[in-house]
């Protein structure tokens, strides 16, 4: 068996272009979607997401604004362009790219983000609204993530899910999405014991560690819908340098129904969806007007 491909670029081009007629209705109104993404330091990664953020922005009729700070700024800095950032009403979104650099409390700084601009979805006030199933902003890629379940139409009511990888960005919020979609939900870990049982069992498995093709095929569940967050550079052998998710793609596909490539695959989606929370951002700050 071969899977079949969830292609992210598709989905994310089908998204982009309905995202694009929206923002242009909203300018009609006098409106311009406007995102403001923060970065600081020169952590390439983090200076290539930034880059294709704003991007993506510009390309859907949106604006944005880039602060970017050196590495050893004073946090104070920060907080004051966000602060300046949440009193502008043609700021509909702001976004602080993670990780930041160790002498800032990455906690405050998300929290100092006005929770009804806080695009990624991050602020406690949000984090909660998302668990009582009553979410605000939906985290970009999760909401990625289930965008791409429901185009490949895979059943989700009583699911067997396994989520690789506990983090704030990815594990848990897929957690509470899936969940709220009534999938029977593990989140496995790295100090999970016997990964592998856990995996086999999934119908859908989702990985999101940040360790090159850490999830092999012998481990996945024939015929199971295989999620691939990771983005990572292979260190060695012919391939050196070049992108590979947590999945090792070649035996996997030989054993799933679905699978999503990297790249290719949740990576533009969860800039789609980034543009997706700014846009809705602002379409809410247009009804709010109207009251
Ligand atoms: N770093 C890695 N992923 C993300 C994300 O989705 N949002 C932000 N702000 N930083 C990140």
């Amino acid at each position: 068996m071969t899977a079949r491909i969830i292609d992210g670029n598709a989905l994310s081009a089908e998204i982009r272009s309905q995202l694009a007629e929206r923002a242009a209705a909203l300018k009609t109104q006098g409106i311009t979607p406007c995102l403001a993404v923060i970065l600081v330091g020169e952590d390439p990664a983090s200076a290539v997401y930034v880059r294709n953020k704003v991007a993506a922005c510009e390309k859907a009729g949106m604006r944005s604004l880039r602060d970017v700070y050196a590495i050893d700024v004073d946090p104070a800095l920060v907080f004051a362009r966000i602060a300046e950032l949440n009193a502008d009403p043609s700021v509909h979104g702001i976004l602080v790219q993670l990780p930041l650099p160790k002498h800032f409390d990455s906690e405050a700084v998300l929290e100092s983000i006005s929770p009804e601009k806080d695009v990624d979805g991050f602020h406690a006030e949000n984090v909660g609204a998302l668990m009582q199933g009553n979410p605000r902003f939906i985290p970009c890629t999760p909401y990625g993530v289930m965008k791409m379940l429901e185009s490949a139409k895979v059943p989700l009511k009583g699911a067997e899910v396994v989520i690789v990888g506990r983090s704030n960005i990815v594990g848990k919020p897929m957690a509470m999405l899936l969940l709220a979609k009534s999938c029977t939900v593990t989140i496995c870990h790295s100090q999970s014991k016997d990964l592998a049982f856990h995996t086999r069992r999934a119908d859908i498995l989702v990985a999101a560690v940040g360790r090159a093709k850490m999830i092999s095929g012998d481990m996945i569940k024939p015929g199971a819908t295989v999620i691939d967050v990771g983005i990572n550079r292979m260190a060695d052998g012919p391939n050196a340098g070049k992108l590979c998710g947590d999945v090792d793609f070649e035996s996997a596909r030989e054993v799933a129904g679905f699978i999503t490539p990297v790249p290719g695959g949740v990576g533009p989606m969860t800039i789609t969806m980034l543009l997706a929370n700014t846009l809705e951002a602002a379409e809410r700050t247009q009804a709010r007007g109207k009251k």
